[in-house]
């Protein structure tokens, strides 16, 4: 028989020095197991003489349990060992703050609609709404653009067919108030308008809103004071250069388009932009709507709501309304 003793000295040993649960449980079974070093002591005790087998078997048996417990005892102490790690590592610091949920905010273009709304509502323009699915009567023909007129070609429409079209402009919402509603009016209707057109400038929908006034004794110099206040108010700047450009439209004459000078913030060079466009009620139109044109006098205008936008956050790519992306958003919070 092996020396006993030496054979339990070397298994405490190991069994002390042991790092890991896994490395323990291929010791117990080198010791312990079925073919283990102790187990094997015991099946060699039928080779000792007779009278020496109780005395031998009994010193086995003691020395396994003493192992068995050693094992026992570093096995708990591994395994607590593990979880006190993962406690300290998987820690939550219940002091500090927490995370915020994130608030929203008005989208530019709304901000930008909510100011034109609330300057025209200050001064007596009621504000009225038109579809977007519109037919060809409200969209051109009743304001005076025919079906061969070169203008409907500008327009790049979205057609349906059987007449019905995305409108691509607020205009027709005039002919729908002046159908059902008798003058004197005065009206803006903002709303999406829709043009089959992509680029930095142009995005397929985008917002315009239109102002229309009705009456006995209307000039183009109310529409001009009118408009220059406006923009004066809306820029936020009394001395802004503003410039009237003869223009032409089919349902207003005559017509004109305005012009704010902005200074480029690079090269210092003043830029005139277009920003409104609009003249006095055609006849044509008039007519149209049966409304008695010898007698009353209207003007028009209708304004890009986008364009208004990027000049007065000075933003150079219109596109960047519609990506919804966060970071451009979360600046006008
Ligand atoms: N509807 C025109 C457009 O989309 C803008 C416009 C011009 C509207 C003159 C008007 C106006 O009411 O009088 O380009």
């Amino acid at each position: 028989m092996t020396d006993l003793d030496s054979l339990q000295t070397e298994a405490l040993a190991e069994i002390d020095s042991v790092r890991d649960v896994d490395a323990l449980e291929s010791l117990r079974i080198r010791f312990l197991g079925k073919k283990g070093l102790l187990t094997e002591q015991l099946k060699a005790l039928g080779k000792l003489p007779r009278d020496s087998r109780p005395a031998a078997g009994q010193k086995i048996n003691r020395i396994k349990s003493r192992v068995q417990q050693a094992v026992e005892e570093k096995k708990s102490r591994l395994q607590e060992s593990v979880l006190h790690s993962r406690l300290s590592s998987e820690t939550l610091d219940i002091t500090l703050p927490g995370r915020r949920q994130n608030l929203g905010s008005l989208h530019p273009v709304t901000r930008i609609l909510t100011r034109i709304r609330e300057y025209f509502l200050q001064h007596g323009f009621a504000v009225v709404e038109g579809p977007e699915v519109e037919d060809e009567f409200h969209n051109f023909e009743a304001l005076n653009i025919p079906a061969h007129h070169p203008a409907r070609a500008m327009h790049d429409t979205f057609y349906f067919g059987d007449n019905l079209l995305l409108r691509t402009h607020t205009s027709s919402v005039q002919i729908r108030l002046m159908q059902h509603q008798a003058p004197p009016m005065r009206v803006i209707a903002p709303g999406r308008v829709y043009r089959c057109d992509s680029d930095p400038t142009h995005s397929p929908m985008f917002h315009q809103v239109e102002g229309l006034l009705v009456d006995e004794q209307v000039s183009f110099a109310d529409l001009k004071s009118t408009l220059i206040k406006f923009l004066q108010v809306f820029f936020e700047d009394e001395n802004l250069p503003i410039r009237f450009r003869p223009s032409y439209f089919p349902f207003t004459e005559p017509s004109a388009e305005i012009d704010v000078a902005m200074v480029d913030s690079e090269s210092g060079d003043i830029r005139w932009l277009e920003v409104i466009g609009c003249g006095m009620v055609h006849p044509a139109v008039f007519e149209k709507v049966g409304i008695d044109a010898d007698r009353y006098r209207g003007y028009a205008f209708g304004m890009g709501v986008e364009r208004l936008a990027m000049l007065r956050y000075r933003i150079d790519d219109l596109r960047l309304f519609f990506d919804n992306d966060l970071r451009f958003l979360q600046q006008f919070a």
